[in-house]
């Protein structure tokens, strides 16, 4: 299927329709946020699943019942899915954690006004294209990846869902409220994961015992979380997900592009990387 029978067009952006009815991207909208929520934010296939299980835990102070009893996408909600407007979120005590894939120029009013906390994570765009590629041909409200060439050309000109990479990086990278923004890389979370829970909890005003830090990172970490039922997505029926074409929690590793690009792919990518973000001073760790 094509992205005019998939996909609708929200802000500029496409997203899969299935996903985000009119009655959601709605409801988002007008979502009233709280100083005090926590809200992951991610450009797709960057860490989303991640965070939704390492949060709650940091903020359950290591009480595991949250992650093996609720579904990731009840856990900590994504804002703009359909899903959301059924969980009576206003009810919720605070702090709510959400997730959104929104660039940061569509985010609400009451975003602006309220400036939650957020825990904003990158990852090496070469990598978010791989998982990119991966899920898009297991995933049937998304359009057939089709060849690696012809998925890249999408890739680098943002014609996926959720627009370009680059553009959602840039803007949250210069959003103003950064007093309340944890900028966070997927690749340092690899690298040292107990380190980066410690250093979320420290954004999050939790200082957590050595012993809850190193169980958090322990369950967390990719084989560990991987046997989660309540955050492989093994629950999303087979018509929707199939995990048997590439599983949701694939492979977990940073660097992962080097087993799939060409040397033509490569140069390709890197020229366009390298006009795109030629203005950002930012230091990533993939530079
Ligand atoms: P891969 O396809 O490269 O394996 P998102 O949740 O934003 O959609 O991102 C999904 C990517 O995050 C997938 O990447 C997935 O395997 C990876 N991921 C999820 N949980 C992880 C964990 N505990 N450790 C490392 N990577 C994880």
């Amino acid at each position: 299927m094509t992205e005019a029978e998939l996909y609708s067009v929200h802000k500029g952006v496409y997203v899969p329709t299935h996903l985000h009815p009119p009655e959601s991207l709605k409801y988002c909208e007008e979502f009233t946020f709280r100083q005090e929520d926590i809200l992951i934010v991610t450009y797709p296939k960057s860490g989303t699943t991640w965070m939704q299980e390492i949060v709650p835990l940091i903020v359950s102070e290591g009480d595991m019942t949250p992650v093996l009893t609720v579904p990731n996408w009840d856990r900590v909600p994504w804002l703009e899915e359909h899903r959301a407007m059924l969980l009576s979120l206003e009810q919720r005590p605070s702090p709510r954690v959400f997730a959104t894939h929104f660039h940061h120029r569509m985010m609400n009013e009451s975003y602006f006004k309220m400036k939650p906390r957020v825990l904003y994570v990158m990852r090496n765009p070469k990598d978010v294209f791989t998982s990119s590629y991966h899920y898009y041909g297991m995933a049937s409200y998304l359009v057939n990846p089709g060849t690696q060439d012809e998925f890249m050309e999408k890739f680098l000109h943002g014609n996926i869902m959720f627009g370009s990479w680059f553009d959602h990086v840039k803007g949250w990278l210069n959003a103003e409220e950064k007093e309340s923004i944890l900028y966070i890389f997927y690749e340092e979370m690899i690298a040292d994961l107990k380190g980066s829970v410690e250093k979320i909890g420290q954004f999050l005003g939790k200082s957590l015992k050595a012993d809850v830090t190193e169980k958090i990172a322990d369950h967390c970490v990719f084989k560990n979380m991987k046997q989660n039922k309540m955050s492989n997505l093994s629950l999303v029926p087979e018509e929707f997900m199939n995990q048997k074409k590439s599983e949701f929690l694939r492979k977990g590793i940073a660097g992962d592009w080097k087993n799939h690009f060409s040397e033509a792919q490569e140069k390709r990518f890197d020229a366009v990387y390298e006009d795109k973000m030629k203005d950002v001073k930012f230091k990533f760790p993939w530079d």
